[in-house]
């Protein structure tokens, strides 16, 4: 079994998650990459290890990520079992179902089938009675919403997980949604949404200001636009890079030169805050006090240590925020 660093929780800041009970870190790990069979179990267990012992409490995985579907999972299960497990109430682990995971009509989407048979199954390939966050992935245009929330519901009820959370909502299907489970007294407190200076859906869709209404946590899920907004692309594609040890995600296709010219410029003035460009750029999304936590990947125990800085310097002038923006939008 792994021995935590004593003073995991000295830096680390947290945030209340909307008006919930549930504290999240400023920054939280995310395995969608880097945790699948194609990857090493050692550099699996650093990066786990590295963000437990400096205070990254939460946890956040799906049913598909991998590859194969559902590994990282499996591989996460495996740290846990052999690592971590006496440190299980000091973790917030997510988990998720909404996109493609088996063959046939209740593999996908958002049915209540689809739903509890999947967080079932997490729950087996993790090894652990419970989640803390079961998410539903994606919105279900074709589901009745109130099934799908429904199902979120059951799961809480059923004990099989501690919160539901939303991903990939957009504002009024988050208002929709949170009427349905305040009736059903359904602990809904977080919504996971794409968010990074690259990426401002969530401020023109109005899921941000809605959660923000609704008093609803909101994680932000890539605020590194996968690695653009770092130095790894500045002087080439690295050969240990995303996009070349993986590719289906992250394409070579974009880093266009405009992009390299937004990056380089951007990490002026990530310079003039005395931040990486990672930091600057992990700062801005949670510059505003809405946003109760970044989402990071990480491919490397390294990048951990320098992401969590971000926390230190949230601040920004106008004349930052301007020239970020003329840069970005
Ligand atoms: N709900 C959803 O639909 C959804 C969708 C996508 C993601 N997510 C969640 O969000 C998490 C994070 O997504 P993401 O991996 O795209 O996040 P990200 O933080 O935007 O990108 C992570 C990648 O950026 C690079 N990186 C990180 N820190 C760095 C640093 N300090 N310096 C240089 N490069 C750095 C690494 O890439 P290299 O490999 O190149 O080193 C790393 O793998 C996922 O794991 C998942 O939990 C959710």
């Amino acid at each position: 079994m792994y021995k935590a660093n004593d003073k995991r929780y000295e830096d680390m800041k947290y945030s209340r998650c909307g008006n919930s009970g549930l504290l999240l870190p400023k920054v939280s790990l995310g395995l969608w990459h880097n945790f699948g069979d194609t990857s090493q179990y050692s550099n699996m267990k650093e990066l786990c290890f590295t963000a437990f012992d400096n205070g990254i409490t939460h946890f956040d995985l799906a049913n598909n990520y991998g590859p194969e579907p559902g590994s990282a999972e499996k591989n996460f299960g495996r740290i846990l079992k052999e690592e971590l497990y006496s440190y299980r109430d000091e973790m917030i682990i997510s988990t998720k179902a909404g996109y493609l995971m088996w063959d046939g009509p209740y593999g996908d989407m958002g049915s209540r089938k689809y739903l509890i048979a999947s967080l079932d199954r997490s729950l087996k390939r993790m090894g652990v009675d419970y989640v803390d966050i079961f998410y539903h992935h994606r919105p279900d245009p074709d589901t009745p919403l109130e099934e799908t929330m429904g199902a979120l519901d059951t799961a809480v009820k059923s004990g099989k997980a501690l919160y539901a959370g939303l991903s990939n909502y957009n504002g009024e299907r988050l208002e929709q949604a949170t009427a349905i489970l305040k009736d059903l007294k359904c602990p809904f407190i977080i919504n996971q949404n794409r968010y990074s200076i690259f990426d401002r859906t969530i401020e023109n869709n109005g899921l941000k200001a809605t959660a923000a209404r609704l008093n609803k946590g909101i994680i932000a899920f890539s605020p590194l636009a996968q690695g653009m907004l770092t130095d790894r692309y500045l002087n080439g594609i690295p050969k240990d890079s995303r996009i070349m040890t993986d590719g289906r995600f992250l394409k070579e296709t974009a880093i266009t030169k405009e992009r390299l010219e937004q990056i380089g410029k951007l990490n002026e003035i990530a310079k003039g805050r005395n931040q990486t460009l990672a930091e600057m750029a992990l700062s801005w999304v949670l510059k505003d006090g809405i946003v109760t936590s970044v989402l990071i990947g990480a491919s490397k125990p390294s990048q951990i240590l320098d992401n969590i800085k971000a926390v230190n310097n949230t601040q920004f002038t106008a004349d930052e925020l301007k020239a970020i923006d003329d840069i970005s939008l």
